[in-house]
């Protein structure tokens, strides 16, 4: 009796010991080989939509400061004399510049106002570098200016915020060069340039008005917006894709982009109509150009200082196939893609090449001797069918035959499935390209149901570039919306549990001026001094942060964990520091009991949540962190009555593993840090 009272003792005990928690149980199997996470997984897509660019990251405050928008005042106020030339300008490609003359009375005024894109934001004590070319136009040898910055609609009693009188000494072209300090704060602030000379022969001319804040991104010159730039850098990209979208292509091929006219000195760029104006909802006047400040050579500089591989998309010869009637022939003549191939080869020289080579000798005067190391190129944005293929062939065959070494992106198409899909992805494992841009914005639906929308991809052949993605709320509104977040969040375990197929992804569209936007939802949001990062945006960072090295087997009941219920999982380990990263979206919205069995030996832990109770809650400009991450150190000790089923922590299993159970809010995205000895 009594043996029998010490074995039902032993194996209650027994039983004890490896009793589980409630709740789910997912297997982390730290033993296998694993897939190797690329660096270049999680990347940014940038495109100038939605004024991202000009007004937005490139910190030029001057719009037009060249005067050749089709209306070359547009962007400026004129009073006075002013007149508007083209001949005899100090740029060839930009020949426009105005002329002010003494306006006929000593108390009377000549000049121009600009108030940048939806104002000029200037802030207190910051320090704004004006510069402009000028020639004196009338008979004295020199004549005055007066440079301000100011607010215009203001009670008080001074509009002027920043005077500086300059003298332009020289009937030759020459660059001048001021700072002005801001006194305040201002949203909607303006710049003046008036002709300050009393003399009735004053005459001046002046062209490619520019002021930029002293204080850019990383200290660089023709730099960005410091903010907007640390949002992406804070993102931690893999990589950068750029400039497109839609406007590679162009509304016509005359407008595509075309990377050559954005290098060089800046004041000689040629602009060209942003292909977005056509597609103002609601603001039906054109508006949009690209002044290409931000071009090439910004692009690759960016991307080296973020720490990202470049990804550029050129233009294979086709005009948008959106906004293009393929029988009034808007592509480039097969006989004719010659020259669009080269502006490819041309661009990887720009490059890479050696700074003897005619492209790579423009990269050196730029202030880049070295290499920026371009691995890729992708030809052709959202095309489709026969016209494209006749064209991308050609030009994968030139790009490789030149340049073997750089890994070629094609194309599936616009959509995520379906005909033309189907057809490209076909034709792309043909020609056997190294990637393939896939986009999809699609609704809460397809993101909820396709976490496993690559478990399903061969395992052989192009890798896949999840290019352009975003979940747009079908309530038609298309805001950036927690839920639309959290369901990023989920669809994109099945991202990175596939690594083997995806190599690469970026949400899009980047940025968004909230008086400028044509597309939403946008990753950040902003305006003429504030930054937002949207929940989409922290999604983005929280994967880009806790990439890890290699994706490990995360199962429940032998599965991955994929529409589990409301959960989706996936499991790294960053292999520098044996970390075991697990990303979990609970798309319910109740709390759940989730324990994990891991390998023995942790010597801490976090967890990181974005979360919030309401699924259509948002960050917004005024509250920009209502729904931030949170991250909280978990408690390692073991349970004291491992017995009990209802107590969270960690329980020592046979071998030396362990599990740690916890609770997981509802319409929560987590990751969890585990590290190790
Ligand atoms: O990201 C916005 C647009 O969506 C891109 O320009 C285009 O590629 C897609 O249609």
């Amino acid at each position: 009796m009594k043996k029998a009272v010490a074995f039902l003792a032993l194996f209650l005990s027994a039983a004890a010991l490896s009793a589980q928690p409630r709740g789910t149980y997912m297997v982390v199997d730290d033993t296998a080989a694993g897939i190797p996470v690329q660096p270049t997984m999680y990347g940014i897509f940038l495109e100038d939509i939605n004024f991202a660019a000009d007004g937005g990251l490139y910190a030029e405050k001057i719009c037009n400061r060249s005067f050749e928008y089709d209306n070359p005042l547009q962007g400026w106020k004129t009073f006075g004399k002013v007149e508007v030339l083209d001949q005899g300008g100090p740029f060839d490609r930009n020949p426009h510049f105005v002329r002010l003359r003494y306006p006929g009375h000593p108390v009377a005024q000549c000049g121009l106002e600009n108030g940048g894109w939806f104002g000029i934001g200037l802030e207190e004590g910051k320090q704004y570098r004006l510069t402009f070319w000028a020639r004196t136009a009338g008979k004295p040898k020199s004549t005055g200016l007066l440079a301000v910055l100011c607010e215009p609609s203001t009670l008080a009693d001074d509009q002027n915020l920043a005077l500086e009188e300059i003298t332009v000494t020289s009937s030759k072209w020459t660059k001048y060069e001021v700072m002005l300090t801001a006194p305040r704060t201002v949203a909607k602030g303006a710049f003046r340039l008036l002709l300050w000379d009393e003399n009735h022969d004053a005459a001046v001319d002046v062209e490619h008005v520019s002021l930029f804040p002293a204080d850019t991104f990383n200290g660089d010159d023709n730099g960005l917006r410091k903010d907007l730039a640390q949002a992406l850098a804070d993102l931690h990209p893999g990589i950068l894709r750029f400039p497109g979208g839609c406007i590679v292509e162009g509304t016509t091929l005359e407008n595509r982009y075309q990377w050559k006219n954005t290098v060089g000195p800046v004041e000689n760029r040629p602009i060209n109509v942003n292909r977005w104006t056509y597609d103002q909802f609601g603001r039906m006047f054109p508006d949009y150009y690209q002044s290409g400040g931000l071009g090439f050579y910004e692009y690759f500089r960016l991307a080296e200082e973020i720490g990202a591989e470049p990804v550029p998309i050129i233009s294979c010869g086709m005009a948008c196939q959106f906004e293009n009637d393929p029988a009034t022939d808007p592509d480039c003549p097969l006989d004719e893609l010659g020259t669009y191939i080269q502006d490819a080869l041309d661009l990887i020289e720009f490059a890479n090449g050696p700074v003897r080579s005619k492209w790579g000798k423009v990269r050196a005067q730029m202030g880049h001797p070295e290499p920026f190391n371009l691995k890729y190129l992708g030809i052709g944005n959202e095309q489709w069918g026969e016209r494209f293929k006749e064209r991308f062939e050609p030009f994968l065959r030139a790009v490789r035959a030149k340049y073997p070494e750089i890994r070629i992106v094609g194309t599936s198409g616009p959509y995520l499935g379906g005909e033309w899909f189907d057809d490209l992805w076909a034709e792309m494992r043909r020609l056997d390209v190294d990637l393939v841009d896939e986009h999809y914005y699609s609704n809460e639906r397809f993101f909820e149901r396709n976490a496993d929308r690559y478990d399903r991809y061969p395992r052989t052949g192009p890798k896949v570039f999840a290019g352009e993605y975003a979940c747009h709320g079908s309530d038609g509104r298309k805001l950036n919306h927690f839920n639309a977040a959290l369901l990023e969040a989920s669809f994109m375990t099945g991202l990175e549990r596939n690594a083997d197929v995806v190599y690469m992804s970026s949400y899009a569209p980047t940025f968004a001026h909230v008086e400028g936007w044509q597309w939403r939802p946008d990753l950040i949001w902003f305006d003429n001094l504030r930054v937002m990062r949207s929940c989409s945006y922290y999604v983005q960072q929280l994967y880009s942060a806790n990439k890890g090295s290699r994706v490990l087997p995360l199962t429940m009941g032998g599965k991955p964990v994929v529409n589990a219920g409301d959960l989706n999982a996936t499991c790294a380990v960053d292999d520098a520091t044996g970390d075991l990263i697990i990303k979990i979206a609970n798309l319910g919205a109740y709390s759940q009991v989730v324990t994990f069995e891991l390998p023995g030996g942790l010597t801490a832990a976090e967890r990181t949540t974005l979360h919030s109770d309401n699924p259509v809650d948002e960050n917004t400009l005024d509250e920009p962190s209502r729904i931030v991450p949170v991250t909280e150190t978990l408690d390692l000790t073991p349970v004291a009555d491992p017995a009990n089923e209802w107590l969270l922590g960690v329980r020592n299993l046979d071998g030396g593993r362990i599990a740690f159970s916890g609770r997981l809010g509802g319409r929560t995205f987590a990751v969890y840090r585990f590290h190790r000895k």
